[in-house]
């Protein structure tokens, strides 16, 4: 008898302690709390308690918001559902960026299409003002029909970009090569929608069909892990400081880029004639 209310009482505890794991990690989504809206007027907007906020363009304008806070290093997730139906020539950017000339950033965009081809999902990294890293993936799913995850995991080893949980692209420091990477300045979360249809869709061929507007992107479940003083304590040893990824999540990385690269800079022999950049090495 004994033993077993030992048994029960380990039990207990246990769930008491990933309840309150989990309640660490799940909190913070309320985009009142985190997230200002900067332009576009009432084409953006914060509804469901704050629990949801959306982006709208029509043939006036697109629209924005932005993170109150800075980051420098963590993950960041964050939910999107994109514009369904024909959403050609729109753009929706979601991306990590400090300010100034020599700013960095780490760039997510959306690129839209007819109805029932594919969204591009293209990616970038700028380090010191100069961006050029461009890699582009068709996804798996489609991502009008639900909401799924896009998240950054940063820290001074590594950029990576995951989608749903799987590494899609990986950006390693190579300063050692001489190749500048985001490590000093801190960055804000933006995010926007808006007309692109000069270059967006199959290269600025297909035109945003304005019969069809407002266009509406859906976000929610933000959630961003830092280590803003909280870094030693004991439950916040967070996934998204390892150094390397897993065997697993290797194997999912060579996977995407094996079926659904479409463009990587690093093999674009017509842009750089005369040898790749430095970090192309690396693979
Ligand atoms: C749109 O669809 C066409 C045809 O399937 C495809 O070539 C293109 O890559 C797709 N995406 C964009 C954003 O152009």
């Amino acid at each position: 008898m004994a033993s077993l209310c030992n048994a029960l009482l380990l039990v207990v505890g246990v769930i008491m302690v990933m309840s309150s794991c989990m309640a660490g990690v799940a909190n913070g989504s309320n985009f009142y709390q985190d997230f200002d809206l900067t332009w576009g007027g009432k084409r953006a907007k914060i509804f469901g308690g704050g629990q949801l906020l959306s982006l709208s363009l029509d043939r006036i304008s697109g629209a924005g918001f932005q993170s109150k806070k800075e980051y420098l290093f963590g993950r960041i997730d964050m939910q999107l559902k994109l514009v369904a139906g024909n959403s050609a020539g729109t753009v929706t950017a979601y991306y990590l960026s400090s300010q100034g000339a020599t700013h960095d950033e780490i760039d997510f965009e959306f690129l839209g299409n007819v109805s029932g081809e594919p969204y591009i999902l293209h990616t970038n990294i700028f380090a010191g003002g100069k961006g050029e890293r461009e890699q582009q993936f068709y996804l798996w799913f489609d991502p009008t029909k639900n909401f799924h995850t896009y998240s950054i995991i940063w820290n001074p080893r590594h950029i990576v970009f995951l989608v749903d949980n799987t590494p899609i692209r990986v950006f390693r420091n190579a300063e050692s090569m001489g190749v500048p990477f985001p490590k000093k300045q801190a960055m804000r979360i933006y995010s926007s929608l808006w007309n692109a249809d000069e270059w967006a869709t199959r290269g600025g061929v297909v035109k945003t069909d304005w019969s069809k507007a407002p266009f509406t992107a859906y976000y929610r479940n933000f959630n961003a892990q830092t280590c803003s003083g909280s870094c030693n304590s004991r439950f916040s040893g967070g996934e998204w400081q390892r150094e390397e990824l897993d065997a697993y999540s290797r194997r999912r990385l060579r996977w995407v880029q094996k079926n659904f690269m479409i463009y990587n800079y690093c093999t674009d022999y017509k842009r750089f004639p005369h040898g790749f950049p430095p970090e192309c090495r690396h693979r």
